[in-house]
C-alpha cells in the first residue's frame, strides 16, 4: 500500500534497483582519478573566475578576495566528500534531488528540486551574462561596437569610454548564446568527451597563461591595503567584506558536484572519487587564488567592476594579442559551462516529471531527436529572459544562496542515511562522520551569512512559490504516493 504522507521517501534499495531496471546498462568502470579531475575542472572554471572575481574584489573585498577563495574552497571540500559518498551509493541521475528523495522524503525532495533551478537555470543565466561581457569586449577588439546599453540589464549603470554614463536596456548577447546552445541541446548535440577535453585544455591554457605572464607586470602598490577598511556597512570591505566576497565567488566552485555523477563509472570509487573531486577543487582553488592575486596586483581593485575584468587585467599588461586570446579562451570556457547547466536543468526536470512532481511535458522526449525538446525550449526561453533583464551581481548571489542551501541538505543526507540505511553498500565513505558533514553544513551557513538580507528574502520568496506549486500540483500527482495515477 502506498505511503501517502508528504514525508514518503523512496528507499535506497528501490532507487538503486530502478537504475538497473531502466536499462542504464552497467556503465563501464573506466574513469581513473586523472579523468575525474579533468571532468571537474571542465565543469568548474567559468564566470566565477572570469567575471565575479573582479566584481567582488571591486565591491566587497579588494585584494583580500584571495582569502575569500580560500574560505570558499574549504567549504566545498567538506561538501565534495559528502557528494562522493551519496553519488557512489545512489548512482542514479546523481542530483541532490534524488538523494533527498531517499532521505528526507518527498516534500524536501521537491524543495531541493525547486531550489536546484537556482543553481542550474539561474547559473546558466549568470554565465550567459558573463559571456556577453566578453563577446562585446572581443568584438570591440576587431572593430565591431555593440552599443553597451544593448548588452546590459535594465537599470545597470555603464561607464562609457568618454567618461559619461549610460543605463542598460537589455542584454542581447546573453539571449543569443542561450538561444544557440538551447538549439544545440534540442538537436541532441552532445558534448563529446573529446570536445570537452579540448575545451578544458583551452580554458586551462588561458588561465595559466594569464598567471605566467601577468605576474611579471604586478604593481605591488595595488595590493595595499590588502584588506581595505570596512566602510561601516556589513560586507563592504574589512572582514565582513571577505565573507561577502566568498559567498559571491563561491559561484566559481559550483560544478564539482556534477563530478559526483561519475561515481558509478569510477574504476576505484573509494580512492578515485575523493581524489577527483578534491583534486579538481584544489587545482581550481590554487588557480583562482593566483588569478585573483595577480588581477588585483595588475589593476587597482576599484576599477575591476566591469563585465570583462580579466581582459582589463591583460589590457594593463599592454599586449593586445594576448588580450584577444584571453577573451577567446574565456568565451570557450563560459560556453561549456552554460551548456552543462542547461543540459543538467532539463535532466533534473525530467526526473521530477517522471516522479509526477512536474507535468508530463517535462519528460516528453522527441521521437527522432531523443531529447526532452519541449522542456529544453521552455528552460531556454525563461533563462534567456532572466539573463536579458537581470544584472550579474543579483544572479550570482541567488545562485550562491540556492546552491549553498542544497549543499546543506546533501551534508544532512549523509548523516541521516548512515543511520537509516546503515547496511547499504557505500563504495566511498566520508571519513569521520558526522564531523565532516557537520563542518560542511557550518561552512555553508557561514557563507550564506555573508549574503545580504535581500538575497535571503529572494530565496524565501522563491521557496514559497515552489511550495505553492507543490501543494497545488505535485502532491496530487506524485507517483510515489499515488502509483495508480501514473
Ligand atoms: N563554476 C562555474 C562558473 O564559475 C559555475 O561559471
Amino acid at each position: 500500500m502506498a505511503d501517502t504522507s508528504y514525508m514518503a521517501r523512496k528507499s535506497v534499495a528501490d532507487i538503486v534497483g530502478s537504475a538497473g531496471e531502466e536499462g542504464s546498462q552497467a556503465l563501464s568502470k573506466t574513469l581513473g582519478a586523472t579523468s575525474i579531475t579533468a571532468m571537474g575542472i571542465g565543469a568548474i572554471i567559468g564566470a566565477g573566475i572570469f567575471v565575479l572575481t573582479g566584481t567582488a574584489a571591486a565591491q566587497f573585498a579588494g585584494p583580500s578576495i584571495v582569502l575569500s577563495f580560500v574560505l570558499g574552497g574549504i567549504a566545498c571540500a567538506f561538501v565534495g566528500l559528502c557528494y562522493s559518498e551519496l553519488a557512489a551509493m545512489l548512482p542514479v541521475c546523481g542530483s541532490s534531488y534524488t538523494y533527498t528523495y531517499a532521505t528526507l522524503g518527498e516534500i524536501f525532495a521537491w524543495i531541493i528540486g525547486w531550489d536546484l533551478i537556482l543553481e542550474y537555470a539561474m547559473g546558466a543565466a549568470t554565465v550567459a551574462v558573463g559571456w556577453s561581457g566578453y563577446i562585446v569586449s572581443l568584438l570591440h577588439n576587431v572593430g565591431i561596437s555593440i552599443p553597451p546599453t544593448l548588452a546590459a540589464a535594465p537599470g545597470t549603470v555603464i561607464k562609457l569610454a568618454d567618461g559619461t554614463t549610460a543605463t542598460g536596456i537589455v542584454n542581447l548577447p546573453a539571449i543569443l548564446i542561450i538561444a544557440i546552445l538551447t538549439t544545440l541541446l534540442v538537436l541532441g548535440t552532445k558534448e563529446s568527451a573529446r570536445l570537452n577535453n579540448i575545451m578544458v585544455a583551452v580554458k586551462l591554457t588561458v588561465v595559466v597563461a594569464f598567471i605566467a605572464l601577468g605576474m611579471f607586470f604586478i604593481k605591488p602598490a595595488n595590493w595595499h591595503p590588502f584588506i581595505p577598511a570596512n566602510t561601516g556597512e556589513f560586507g563592504n570591505f574589512g572582514m565582513s567584506g571577505i565573507l561577502r566576497g566568498s559567498a559571491v565567488v563561491f559561484f566559481a566552485f559550483i560544478g564539482f558536484d556534477a563530478v559526483s555523477t561519475a561515481a558509478q563509472e569510477a574504476r576505484r570509487p573509494q580512492r578515485d572519487m575523493p581524489i577527483g573531486i578534491l583534486g579538481s577543487l584544489i587545482i581550481c582553488t590554487v588557480l583562482y587564488i593566483l588569478v585573483a592575486g595577480i588581477l588585483t596586483g595588475l589593476v587597482p581593485y576599484g576599477e575591476l567592476n566591469v563585465p570583462d575584468p580579466i581582459a582589463k587585467g591583460v589590457d594593463a599588461i599592454g599586449l593586445t594579442w594576448f588580450s584577444i586570446l584571453i577573451k577567446i579562451g574565456a568565451l570557450t570556457g563560459l560556453t561549456t559551462v552554460i551548456l552543462v547547466l542547461l543540459y543538467g536543468q532539463s535532466r533534473i526536470f525530467f526526473t521530477m516529471s517522471k516522479d509526477g512532481l512536474l507535468p508530463p511535458l517535462f519528460a516528453r522526449v522527441h521521437p527522432r531527436l531523443q531529447t526532452p525538446h519541449l522542456s529544453q525550449i521552455l528552460i531556454g526561453t525563461i533563462v534567456a529572459i532572466v539573463a536579458a533583464l537581470t544584472p550579474i551581481s543579483v544572479l550570482g548571489e541567488m545562485v550562491s544562496i540556492g546552491t549553498l542551501f542544497a549543499f546543506i541538505l546533501v551534508c544532512g543526507a549523509v548523516i541521516y542515511l548512515r543511520r537509516s540505511d546503515s547496511d547499504a553498500s557505500r563504495p566511498f565513505r566520508v571519513p569521520a562522520v558526522p564531523v565532516v558533514p557537520i563542518l560542511g553544513i557550518l561552512f555553508c551557513l557561514l557563507l550564506m551569512a555573508g549574503l545580504p538580507l535581500v538575497t535571503w528574502m529572494r530565496l524565501v520568496v522563491w521557496l514559497v512559490i515552489g511550495m505553492t506549486i507543490y501543494l497545488s500540483y505535485g502532491r496530487h500527482h506524485s507517483t510515489l504516493r499515488f502509483p495508480e495515477r501514473r
